[in-house]
């Protein structure tokens, strides 16, 4: 998957947090599932492939979702650190073991789900989104633990913003000038 050249164009983080938020908002509400959204202003805007991009945070609330009990909640957020972008989803569903958190990137991997109750799946979800998500240089990294819930993060280089991207393309088209 890796050869795959990825057609980028400017993404913005707000507009692709909303869309995936609006997209699973009403069955999140018919299973009393609170979701909360928390986006700063004035996010930097990605060079990224967009549509792949929400392919892997629709997975990661479908997710969020599908393991998780009525009355629950699910908390996305985004954050710009010193040199990335991180975007989170946050649950207080189904805990993922200990033993089983370093496997859940993997093809057809699925845990057991809580008291032996497990919703249909292909276990192709999270490996999908992590493929998605490595093909701009990013990684998703998981945590599970009582009282903090499940945290699933995207963690995207700042190398992706727009504005850099386009210095790397005037460099390219520079070069080829000479
Ligand atoms: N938010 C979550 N809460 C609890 N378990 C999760 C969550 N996300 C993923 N998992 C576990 O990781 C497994 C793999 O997820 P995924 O690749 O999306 O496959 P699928 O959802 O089809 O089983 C799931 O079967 C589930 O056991
Ligand atoms: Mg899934």
């Amino acid at each position: 998957m890796n050869s795959i050249r990825l057609g980028r164009s400017r993404v913005n983080i707000d507009e692709l947090m909303h869309d995936a938020f609006h997209a699973i908002a009403r069955r999140a509400q018919a299973r009393s599932i609170r979701v909360t959204m928390c986006v700063p202003a004035a996010m930097p805007t990605l060079f990224a492939e967009g549509d792949l991009l929400r392919v892997a945070l629709d997975n990661l609330l479908e997710n969020a979702l599908r393991y998780s009990d009525k009355g629950g909640r699910i908390d996305v957020e985004a954050e710009e650190t010193e040199r990335e972008i991180v975007i989170r989803v946050c649950d207080d569903g189904w805990l993922i073991e200990p033993s089983d958190q370093p496997h859940v990137f993997d093809r057809f991997f699925r845990a057991n789900g809580s008291g032996g109750r497990r919703p249909d799946g292909l276990g192709l979800g999270l490996y999908l989104a992590n493929e998605i998500v490595a093909l701009h240089a990013g990684r998703i990294t998981v945590s599970s633990a009582p009282g903090a819930g499940n945290v699933f993060a995207i963690h995207l280089s700042k190398s992706l913003l727009a504005h850099e991207a386009r210095h790397e393309a005037e460099l390219v088209a520079d070069s080829r000038q000479r």
